[in-house]
């Protein structure tokens, strides 16, 4: 069976980003199920609505790719216990114009790291609010806050802590069925 279009979105554009790292050892990890693709959102401008007749070539790209994706994951830090504005700003954009929503229907999950223990998990329930009522997603249900520890990513984007690698890789299993729920057959 043809592999599920995955799109990544991460909340950082940080170059040393550890969600970044979090996502790259997602994407190994679901290797067998999706063909991840990671979605640029830092090139986009601030949403403004004046900008939205036409949406700058930038956002058209953005928004095709989230189009033509089958599941998007969301790995995201926490910014002042909420969502970075940079993923925000995305989010907005993917929304617009109205009638024009590149979310909808989509499944979806959530995860993200941070050095601080309970770090994203606020963060992730405001994104599971604008996803699901805000945007009309299919977000899958559990919880996923990872507590970033150093080295816990190596080079090779492999996790190295064992407990921590299982449960990503049950996240990430999960997430492939959850997607195969409303994604057509194919192949
Ligand atoms: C943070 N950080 C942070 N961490 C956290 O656990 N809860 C929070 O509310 C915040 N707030 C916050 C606000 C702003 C503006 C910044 C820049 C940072 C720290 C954050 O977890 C840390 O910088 C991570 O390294 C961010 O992830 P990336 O960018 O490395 O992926």
């Amino acid at each position: 069976m043809a592999k599920h279009k995955l799109g990544i979105l991460v909340g950082s554009s940080r170059r040393e980003s550890i969600n970044r790292k979090l996502a790259q050892a997602l994407a190994k990890l679901g290797g067998d199920a999706f063909e991840a693709k990671f979605i640029q959102i830092d090139d986009l401008p601030l949403h403004n609505q004046d900008l939205e007749q036409p949406v700058p070539e930038k956002v058209a790209r953005f928004k095709s790719e989230v189009e033509a994706s089958d599941a998007l994951l969301f790995v995201t830090p926490e910014h002042l216990r909420s969502i970075p504005a940079l993923l925000k700003n995305a989010i907005d954009w993917g929304a617009r114009p109205y009638g024009k929503n590149s979310w909808l229907g989509k499944p979806a999950a959530i995860t993200g790291t941070s050095p601080g223990a309970i770090g994203t998990a606020i963060a992730q329930q405001h994104l599971r609010a604008v996803l699901g009522s805000g945007i009309g997603m299919h977000v899958m249900g559990g919880e996923a806050y990872i507590a970033f520890k150093p080295d816990l990513i190596n080079a090779q984007g492999s996790v190295t802590d064992e407990s921590v690698r299982k449960f990503l890789k049950i996240f990430i299993d999960q997430f492939a069925a959850f997607a195969a729920r409303f994604t057509t057959q194919k192949g």
